[in-house]
């Protein structure tokens, strides 16, 4: 078994990323127990501050490591938040924070000017100077409602409307969101592109 590190210490990613890695011989430990100190997100797009943290992982730890961003575009504003999805309300801001100023943002738009995707970008490292990385990328189209609903997910999840669904992504149950999302799309070509590698 060979250890890859994860530039994140959230254990839903850590537990998502294991049990799609069940069948190969990699398993990802998350960058904090590791003694990992985290990188700050310069990056103006998700494949580079994807990239910064799984350098700055690598090169702290000399293992191949793995990392992930991800964030939200508003075709109204003109694909903002983006990189900046997080922060959108300020350094420190808090979910309901970021989704109160979308929400703000688009006051008074009719729903076919709402629409909106997820994108996520993982990316693998097999060194901090790997010059070829494996870079994978998924994408989420949905469209941004009046007001939230639904108590599961995170972040802009419960104004995430997916007509396809007919709920929003707060409303989903966390095995259909990883299906769905963005991040799932993402992981699920990076795991098979590790499988055929290793
Ligand atoms: P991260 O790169 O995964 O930490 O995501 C950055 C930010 O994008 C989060 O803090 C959320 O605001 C937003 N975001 C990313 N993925 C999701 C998602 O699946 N649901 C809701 N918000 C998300």
């Amino acid at each position: 078994m060979s250890e890859v590190v994860l530039a994140s210490d959230n254990q839903g990613k850590i537990q998502e990323i294991n049990s799609l890695l069940r069948n190969t011989p990699l398993e990802v430990v998350g960058q904090g127990s590791l003694g990992v100190e985290p990188i700050e997100e310069t990056g103006t797009t998700f494949i580079d501050n994807a990239l910064l943290k799984a350098r700055n992982a690598a090169r702290q730890t000399g293992r191949p490591a793995i990392a992930d961003d991800s964030g939200l575009e508003v075709d109204a504003l003109d694909g903002r938040p983006g990189v900046y999805s997080a922060r959108f309300a300020g350094a420190q801001a808090t979910d309901t924070e970021n989704v109160e100023k979308l929400l703000a943002a688009l006051d008074g738009l009719a729903p076919e000017k709402r629409g909106a995707r997820f994108r996520c970008a993982m990316v693998y490292v097999t060194h901090a100077d790997d010059a070829d990385p494996l870079i994978c990328e998924g994408a989420w189209a949905g469209k941004i409602i009046t007001g939230p609903k639904g108590d599961n997910g995170f972040g802009y999840d419960p104004i995430f409307w997916i007509e396809g669904e007919k709920a929003t992504a707060a409303e989903l149950a966390p095995e259909r969101k990883n299906i769905l999302s963005h991040r799932g799309q993402a992981l699920r070509m990076l795991v098979a592109q590790l499988a055929e590698r290793s």
